[in-house]
């Protein structure tokens, strides 16, 4: 289970040092009663962060902020998050570099690591995950970009522990790369996973290559799917899920079913 918005910093800590856990502790709680694992959705991301945030330009402020909000969401939810998509859509679009704002113009190319070192003080145990779109083409910059971060990390002994591929697809379902993808980051030594899986019109050849990808990956840990019914997702006139609008099971749903092995 994954909060589709609940854990976000808007919702989270809407104005300094005020923190708002009521949302997210339902979703949390409705996890547990149900023993189901939940992935924490997201610490440190440029969108969806509140205005105040947006407007520090000091650097020591900006640090300080960034990681106490890291600190005291990822106490608040120990032991019941299993995995946190600690930075968020980082890197710029069809390129290898991080997008400017705001954490990259105020703190620069560090502010990454620097998240992910202040993660695994605040949670030694929750796995560490970096998220991200458009990066399941092998072939493409930003993919390279976030891959030769990881390569880094690992050198260097930054602690990551996975790579979220959001899975936001167009009708053609994802790139014939992707399972490439998959298992060359898998080799540097982290877990991956499918974190936001839609799929516009949810082809079925679409989501059985998804899944196939993912379980031909041994490190491949988890698929998500971004909603549950069509008239509920974030691309609602794409109807891109496994469940119409009354909740009936589509043809996609069949065949993930059938991928994953029945
Ligand atoms: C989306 C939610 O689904 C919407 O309800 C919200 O209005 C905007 O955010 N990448 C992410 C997710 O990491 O958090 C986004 O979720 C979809 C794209």
């Amino acid at each position: 289970v994954t909060a589709e918005n609940e854990m976000k910093w808007d919702t989270v800590e809407p104005s300094r040092g005020n923190f708002n856990f009521g949302p997210g502790d339902q979703i949390a709680n409705q996890a547990a009663s149900h023993g189901q694992k939940l992935r924490g959705h997201t610490l440190v991301w440029h969108s969806q962060l509140p205005g105040w945030v947006q407007s520090i330009s000091d650097a020591n402020t900006l640090r300080s902020v960034m990681n106490n909000h890291i600190t005291q969401t990822m106490a608040h939810y120990r032991g019941k998050v299993y995995a946190w998509d600690v930075v968020n859509e980082a890197f710029a679009d069809g390129s290898t570099q991080h997008r400017p704002p705001v954490f990259q113009n105020v703190l620069g190319n560090g502010f990454i690591e620097e998240a992910f070192r202040t993660a695994r003080s605040a949670d030694g145990s929750a796995k560490l995950c970096y998220n991200d779109y458009n990066i399941e083409d092998w072939n493409a910059a930003k993919t390279q970009g976030v891959y030769s971060m990881v390569r880094d990390f690992k050198s260097r002994g930054v602690p990551i522990d996975c790579v979220g591929f959001q899975g936001h697809f167009g009708s053609g379902g994802p790139p014939s790369s992707f399972q490439t993808t998959l298992s060359n980051f898998a080799a540097l030594g982290v877990d991956v996973q499918i974190t936001e899986l839609d799929i516009a019109g949810a082809p079925t050849t679409g989501y059985t290559n998804a899944v196939r990808a993912c379980m031909n990956v041994s490190r491949c840990t988890g698929i998500t799917v971004w909603g549950v019914r069509d008239t509920d997702s974030w691309r609602a006139s794409s109807t891109p899920l496994l469940f119409d609008g009354n909740g009936n099971k589509k043809p996609a749903y069949f065949a993930v079913l059938s991928a994953l092995g029945g």
